[in-house]
């Protein structure tokens, strides 16, 4: 039996840091707001000139590629997650891949929202396992700061969100001991409008983008907070339970859980309901905020680098986000 196994994790984040207080410069909002509600402290931008959706997922690679001892001629398929892409078409993917050198190999772009790592995490493992490919390289790479509505109109999601990216390697392995054992990977579009960004749609008449488009905020991300945090909660037990179940486990078993990092309230649920303790939760929104297809390769990499994931630990990842999509992975590290 061929499995996969996660071999390099790599991630970047701009260097520009905006503070809770920096953005009461552009809006009503407050650090205390913020913190007490969402656990965010500060968020990375972008910045013009320097980084760009691609040039992020990049560097996340090459950190990955390198800490997997491959360099990108070794990697036979990208899957990259991203619902900011560089351009309308084509993906982001497509530029990376130019970036790195590795014309001719194919690429796939998803969106899958927050949920889409763990999606690309998904459809890399389908590849490996079924013999197709042998190593894929696997990214999340988000700009969400040139999206969001910095006004007061745009609060509810201006201070939740930030860029980065990060990226994973997988390989094929034989070992059925270290290696992805399931994922999971579920989705309910009756609730499309409760978390989207309308602009640039096709289904319009005349052009697809108009001034008055702009005027009426289609470009700006429309969330109700509420629906989607309620939902979040129950989601996000259902479908880890889902994957120890599908693996013989109990929460009792899992060593690391890493969130994709919605909020701190909705992590810290999670973590209560599993009776986890708060080591075994990484939780990083505070630094960077959500980056959502980000958030997961992001922390997961940063848990590696601070050895808070060790060889045989169970390692489940776990996402909720716009779609509603909402996706697990059991890992055997
Ligand atoms: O990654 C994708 C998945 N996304 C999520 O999981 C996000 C889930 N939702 C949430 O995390 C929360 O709903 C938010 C953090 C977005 C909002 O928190 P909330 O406790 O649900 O607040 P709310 O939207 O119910 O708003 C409460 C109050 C309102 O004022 P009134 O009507 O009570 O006077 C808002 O206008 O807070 C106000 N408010 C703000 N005040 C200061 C909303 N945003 C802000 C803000 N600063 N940024």
């Amino acid at each position: 039996m061929t499995f996969s196994r996660i071999t390099g994790l790599g991630y970047y984040v701009p260097d520009n840091i905006i503070t809770n207080n920096d953005l009461t410069q552009w809006m009503d909002t407050s650090d205390e707001w913020i913190q007490e509600r969402t656990g965010i402290k500060e968020r990375r931008y972008f910045e013009h000139g320097k980084d760009t959706n691609y040039s992020m997922a990049a560097a996340a690679s090459r950190q990955a590629l390198e800490r997997a001892g491959l360099t990108a001629d070794n990697v036979d398929v990208i899957v990259y997650a991203t619902i900011t892409p560089d351009y309308f078409f084509p993906g982001s993917a497509f530029l990376m891949q130019r970036e790195l050198g590795m014309d001719g190999k194919p690429v796939i772009d998803i969106r899958q929202q927050c949920s889409g790592f763990v999606y690309a995490l998904s459809i890399a493992d389908q590849f490996i396992k079924s013999g197709m490919y042998k190593t894929a390289l696997v990214v999340g790479s988000e700009i969400q700061s040139s999206w969001i509505d910095k006004s007061t109109a745009g609060r509810n999601t201006a201070v939740i969100f930030g860029d980065g990216a990060g990226a994973a390697v997988l390989q094929a392995t034989e070992d059925p001991h270290h290696r992805i054992l399931s994922t999971h990977l579920h989705a309910d579009g009756r609730f499309a409008e409760d978390l989207y960004v309308k602009e640039p749609g096709s289904s319009r008449p005349g052009r697809t983008a108009t001034a008055k488009m702009i005027e009426e905020g289609g470009f700006n991300v429309h969330m109700n907070g509420n629906t989607v945090f309620k939902h979040a909660i129950v989601r996000f037990g259902e479908v880890i339970n889902e994957a120890l179940e599908a693996n013989g486990f109990t929460s009792d078993d899992v060593n690391v859980l890493v969130p994709h990092q919605a909020n701190i309230r909705i992590s810290d649920y999670v973590r209560q309901q599993m009776g986890l303790s708060e080591e075994q939760v990484i939780n990083n929104i505070q630094r960077f905020g959500n980056t959502t297809a980000a958030s997961i390769p992001i922390a997961m990499a940063e848990a590696w680098e601070q050895d808070r994931i060790k060889e045989g630990d169970l390692v489940c990842l776990a996402a909720f986000g716009s779609g509603f999509t909402w996706a697990s992975a059991l890992i055997r590290w």
